[in-house]
């Protein structure tokens, strides 16, 4: 049935094609793939042909990077087309297939103030990429590649005007590379997916009461003994931040501090506020052990290691952390007590203003300037610091309003399995905002963040992508670009360009389904009927996982909830057809009944296998069975839902309460996963008992009442 669905759409496309010119643009201009979708853009008639013939030339200024970027995008378009491009550049701008014509290099240190602007032009005969910088030449090749299509007559780029630049100067993925280590192949494919989706800054969280990520040769203990060897060498880093330079992307690090400090403790025990001993913290939460602002040594070691990233990170910020110090040793401190006493520090806030106070001093004089979560806002610190908002829009505002730059990270916290959706309606500065003209120039972007409690090296991807690339369009487009519809189809578009770029979101599933299906297990037919299951779960949403499963650092990442990915397509492919189904005009259509019986009867026995045959060679699954019985039940009541419905037979009021009691059930999560296609099933045996009503309504009175009759409760 999802594929009558696509045949619908590729019959409009046709019809539609088949109509004069005026009519293709506009079918066109609504279809396009872009991601971001540009600040303005503009179909016009014909095609650019991509043929073994395709040349690059350079017009104006040229650099090593600019070189490297053009080499990276023709790799890219040859893997793409199979085709065999010449190598090197072409001299002739007037025959070459993509000129290039570029003012400037642009920043030698990639910077927040970076002009990004291109404009790309594309016809029959050549694509011509203008642009002040080299960045604008990364993010207009990007663009160039996403609009590759092709037909039975070649692969070609759509004839097009593009003018574009982003909306907001700062648009990150933070990486937490500590409480999960992370090497450094993760940073470097995530570094292409960033830059194909037009991202600048990696914020790399690498200090956590889990590990110290990053080698000082000034103080190597803090490494040799935070971090069971798995950190960044300088050389490393220094390989990673040119990579990410190369791509028009900013490295900002975070040592977090006072707090979530365990991991520098283990080495130096003495700069702790209570006496320790301390060792690497292997659990998930917030920990006690904070540094002693009291202590000059503390700020010795800060002045040595801090200097010492100053000159390793050349990116203009240095990220403090600041956040969740609880204060817990400090109140158990009576000299930090007396000390707040003594400086009038007012309350452990004051102290740790002070902290940062002493921190910035040691920043401004490295030249770099100062970043932390919300906490660090106070008073007593100056307005040349930018906050990152964990705590939401009004913590934004607010530090907006008194002056602070700031940049939101509230309502991206992709570690807590949000689908896209609600990540991309999230706007740092939305509609309503109360923030003047003036002060809203203080709202720099956003950042995405990767927290790593629950994602190893294999399934970090999945939780990043696709999901980042709907965060990287709101920081990149127009606010007034957020039809989610929209969004999810050219989503899935660059979710594929992405797994060809070398991400793994694809690619680690099939080998967990083949894990979950057991040692011994090769089988397609198996692993297939897995796949459907696990296809149509997604692991628990915010902080639930930690209620369910009592994990640690060393606990592998490669259960259920691991395989299970955010955001299903298959269930919100289920929710579309379900609504077309109930609320269409023709709605319980008889035809299409048949398909949706066929359908729940497939997961039924998918639900079935699992329990009878799969199990028994498959002791992983063996938290899936509950599910899997689910499955079957949900099943079977969908199938009678829609019996009733498509024989006009209403279903009785016991029926109905019996069966929401049980899709009750299974809507609550086990084995930190939850079933994400109860909710259409429960409008359907909703509706199934109270179809006399759809007789008196209007299509959309039928569809609000449903909707309204099967709402979750609010939990
Ligand atoms: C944070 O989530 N504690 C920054």
């Amino acid at each position: 049935m999802f594929n009558q669905n696509f045949i619908l759409i590729s019959l409009l496309v046709l019809f539609s094609f088949r109509g004069n010119a005026q009519n293709l643009q506009q079918v066109t201009s609504l279809s396009h793939n872009l991601m971001p979708v540009p600040s303005t853009l503009r179909f016009t008639a014909g095609r650019l042909s991509i043929a073994p013939s395709f040349t690059v030339a350079i017009k104006g200024h040229s650099d090593a990077r600019l070189q490297a970027a053009i080499d990276r995008a023709m790799r890219r378009l040859e893997a793409r087309t199979g085709l065999t491009f010449a190598r090197g550049l072409s001299n002739d701008t007037a025959s070459a297939t993509l000129v290039i014509q570029c003012q400037g290099p642009g920043k030698s240190i990639p910077s927040v103030d970076e002009d990004e602007t291109y404009s790309l032009e594309v016809s029959n005969s050549q694509a011509v990429l203008i642009v002040p910088t080299v960045i604008g030449v990364l993010r207009g090749l990007e663009t160039f590649l996403q609009l590759l299509n092709g037909d039975k007559d070649g692969f070609f780029i759509p004839a097009v005007s593009i003018q574009d630049k982003p909306r907001f100067p700062w648009r990150g993925l933070m990486i937490d590379v500590s409480r999960h280590w992370q090497p450094m192949e993760v940073l470097k494919r995530n570094l292409d997916a960033m830059a194909a989706v037009k991202l600048n800054v990696l914020h790399l969280h690498l200090t956590e009461d889990q590990g110290f990520r990053i080698e000082s040769k000034k103080y190597p203990e803090l490494h040799q003994m935070g971090s069971d060897g798995q950190y960044f060498t300088q050389d490393q880093m220094r390989e990673i931040i040119e990579y990410a330079r190369m791509r028009g992307i900013r490295v900002v690090p975070e040592f977090d501090m006072p707090g979530h400090a365990t991991s520098w403790l283990v080495s130096h025990p003495e700069l702790g506020s209570q006496p320790g001993p301390y060792q690497i913290e292997r659990r998930w939460g917030i920990f006690d052990p904070v540094l002693d602002p009291t202590n000059e040594a503390v700020y010795k070691l800060l002045d040595g290691f801090l200097g010492e990233m100053a000159a390793l990170f050349p990116d203009a910020y240095i990220h403090i952390g600041g956040d969740e110090n609880e204060g817990k040793h400090w109140n158990a401190n009576p000299k930090i007590q007396a000390f707040i006493q003594a400086k009038g520090l007012k309350d452990n806030h004051g102290l740790q203003a002070y902290f940062n106070r002493r921190v910035l001093e040691i920043l401004k004089k490295n030249g770099k300037k100062m970043i932390g979560w919300d906490e660090i806002l106070h008073p007593d610190l100056p307005k040349d610091i930018v906050v990152q908002s964990w705590r939401g829009q009004q913590s934004l505002a607010e530090g907006a309003k008194k002056g602070y730059a700031g940049i939101l990270s509230n309502g991206y916290y992709i570690d807590l399995i949000q689908p896209g959706w609600q990540h991309y309606l999230n706007d740092p500065i939305p509609e309503n905002t109360t923030l003047t003209a003036e002060e809203q120039k203080l709202i720099l972007g956003g950042e995405a963040t990767m927290w790593s409690e629950w994602v190893s090296p294999d399934t970090i991807d999945s939780r990043i992508w696709p999901r980042t690339a709907a965060i990287a369009e709101r920081f990149w487009s127009p606010r007034d670009v957020k039809d989610v519809d929209d969004m999810y189809r050219r989503l899935a578009a660059i979710s594929v360009q992405l797994d060809g770029y070398g991400m793994l979101h694809e690619k680690t599933y099939g080998a967990m389904l083949r894990r979950l299906a057991g040692p011994l297990v090769s089988d397609e037919n198996t692993v297939g009927t897995i796949k459907k299951f696990v296809d149509i779960i997604e692991p628990v949403k915010g902080y639930k996982r930690g209620t369910m499963q009592n994990a640690t650092q060393f606990t592998p990442l490669t259960r259920l909830a691991d395989a299970a990915r955010p955001d299903s397509a298959r269930a919100r492919d289920f929710a579309k057809t379900i609504d077309a189904w109930l609320y269409s005009q023709d709605a319980f259509n008889k035809s299409r009944a048949v398909d949706l019986k066929n359908h729940f009867t497939d997961w039924q026995r998918t639900g079935g296998l699992i329990e009878g045959e799969i199990i028994k060679s498959s002791p992983l699954l063996t938290e899936a069975l509950p599910l899997a019985r689910d499955l079957y039940e949900i099943s079977d009541i969908g199938r009678d839902a829609v019996e009733y419905l498509s024989s006009g037979v209403v279903a009785t009021d016991e029926w109905k309460r019996t069966n929401l009691a049980l899709l009750e059930k299974a809507a609550q999560p086990k084995a930190a996963v939850e079933l994400v296609v109860i909710q259409p099933i429960r409008e359907l045996v909703i509706a199934a008992a109270e179809q006399e009503k759809r007789k008196s309504m209007t299509a959309t009175e039928w569809k609000k009442t449903i909707k309204e009759m099967a709402a979750p409760k609010k939990q």
